[in-house]
């Protein structure tokens, strides 16, 4: 049938989404898949009926498209798409609610506290410690997230997270490794380290940065390995999360691992981690892409 890449959008993630798209329109295409892209910002979602489609890849990041909107639109259009459903797409989205149900699922996760333009910072700090990370609850690759290392910095931290979304998070920060564990068919693909050598794992360090250094397999023992794949993947399923994404996590120096969020339509760009993940478990790009489009809600 004939597929569409569903790619751009309007979240602030949309020049990565049209990144992570055409990598995945060239591997179906290069595959003889009648494969096309739609960009839901361009055009109504209504046109893909009336374009013939039948089957859609969801490469969109963020909102309006990682959240659970256009998969509830998909559904009601009867039009099968690769990744999450409804309810673990809008779960995964929003950092606060993954939080509640992974600290119910004893799966560990850096302590928190919601902010609003009438919290007490110095408050926050005592609970939280110093440095300490302030992030908007429902965006993705970083934006809007600032380390804060003084009590007097978080206030225009929280005003640069607040014009993303309504909901901010002040989140203690674990010092310790980064690890990203990718899950294809609820299976954990081998673990990816990320180390970044100026500072933070932000916007600039994902995308464009050459100095962002990527381990794979992440060099770990084999029994912590396993460990932290295990909770990844019970991390994954509690939030009902199906077919692929990524549980992004820190190691801290005394090897727990503490798991930040899930990614239910994650990065498919040359610098993203679940295509060196799979490359490192002996699945290809194009493979890959293809198993995911098989795993598709119907
Ligand atoms: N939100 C970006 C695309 C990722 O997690 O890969
Ligand atoms: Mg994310």
């Amino acid at each position: 049938g004939k597929v569409a890449v569903l790619m751009g959008g309007r979240s602030a993630e949309r020049e990565i989404s049209l990144k992570s798209g055409q990598a995945v329109l060239a591997a179906l295409q290069r595959n003889q898949i009648d494969a096309h892209a739609f960009d839901p910002s361009e055009q109504p979602l209504e046109n893909l009926l009336t374009q013939g489609f039948d089957r859609t890849f969801i490469t969109l990041h963020g909102c309006y498209g990682e959240d659970g909107s256009v998969q509830g639109a998909l559904e009601l259009m009867n039009l099968p798409y690769t990744g999450s459903g409804i309810l673990a797409s809008a779960l995964a989205m929003d950092k606060w609610r993954t939080k509640m149900i992974w600290q119910t699922a004893a799966i560990s996760t850096p302590d928190y506290v919601m902010l609003n333009a009438d919290s007490n910072f110095q408050e926050v700090a005592d609970r939280l410690g110093l440095p300490l990370i302030i992030k908007p609850v429902r965006e993705g690759s970083t934006i809007g997230l600032s380390k804060v290392n003084r009590v007097e910095d978080i206030q225009s931290a929280y005003e640069v997270a607040v014009q993303y979304d309504p909901f901010v998070m002040a989140e203690q920060f674990i010092q310790g490794i980064e690890l990203t564990a990718a899950i294809l068919d609820d299976v954990p693909l081998p673990l990816v380290r990320i180390d970044v050598t100026d500072g933070l794992y932000d916007y600039q360090a994902k995308y464009f940065s050459d100095n962002t250094r990527y381990t794979c397999p992440s060099g770990l023992s084999e029994t912590l390995t396993t460990r932290i794949q295990e909770q990844a993947l019970s991390a994954h399923q509690i939030l009902g999360c199906a077919g692929w994404g990524r549980v992004d996590l820190i190691l801290d120096k005394e090897e727990r691992p503490f798991f930040l969020e899930t990614n239910t339509s994650p990065g498919m760009t040359d610098h993203s981690l679940v295509p060196m993940a799979a490359q490192a478990a002996g699945i290809a790009f194009d493979e890959l892409v293809i198993k995911i489009l098989q795993l598709s809600r119907v």
